[in-house]
């Protein structure tokens, strides 16, 4: 049994993210322990999801920082998935701009623990001048990136419908080092 670190931003389908990715990890057997961006933590209270999560993984959804002197609640993770993750948190992950406790994990453990990030990101998105390096900065230390057209094709803004995220990918790259 692995111990996995779900990161989630506030991306479209972020709400599916019990069904999409921490059931099916709970059923193979490992532990799971999810940590949201603020935002995302306001949509999942807002619909009942965290209370949800938290029930089924048994561990608090984490997303304020401890109070010094606290322990952490949760357990020492094997791999981290950032899924999904908005074009925002991927930029500050590499950049190392640590200012949420979803940030605050990620930065701490890139390039030192297993990590998978899929950029839930459009096409307007992919053309803000640092997106490339932000990328490149990512997979140079090891991050694997569920990205390009075969696993989720960019569209402009508001010019596709709902989109189920590319679940199994992320639970194939996942397999990998569970
Ligand atoms: C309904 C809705 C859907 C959104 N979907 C996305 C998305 O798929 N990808 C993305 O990068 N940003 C998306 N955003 C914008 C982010 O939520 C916004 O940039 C937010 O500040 C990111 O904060 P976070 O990275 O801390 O979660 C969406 C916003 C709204 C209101």
């Amino acid at each position: 049994m692995s111990a996995v670190g779900v990161v989630a931003a506030s991306a479209g389908g972020v709400e599916k993210l019990r069904e999409g990715l921490v059931q099916p990890l709970l059923d193979d057997g490992h532990q799971v322990a999810v940590i949201l961006t603020p935002t995302a933590a306001a949509w999942l209270d807002h619909i009942g999801e965290r209370q949800r999560l938290a029930d089924l993984t048994g561990l608090p959804v984490r997303s304020e920082p401890r109070l010094p002197g606290e322990s952490s609640p949760h357990p020492k993770i094997d791999v981290y998935v950032g899924a999904p993750m908005t074009a925002n948190s991927t930029a500050k992950l590499a950049l190392g701009i640590a200012d949420n406790q979803a940030l605050t994990v990620l930065c701490e453990n890139v390039g030192t623990t297993p990590m998978i990030i899929f950029p839930r990101i459009n096409a307007a998105h992919a053309r803000q001048p640092a997106w490339s390096s932000h990328i490149d900065g990512l997979r140079s230390v090891g991050v694997e990136l569920i990205y390009g057209d075969d696993v989720w094709p960019l569209v402009e803004p508001r010019s596709a419908g709902p989109r189920d995220l590319p679940w199994p990918a992320i639970f194939s790259a996942l397999k990998r080092h569970l």
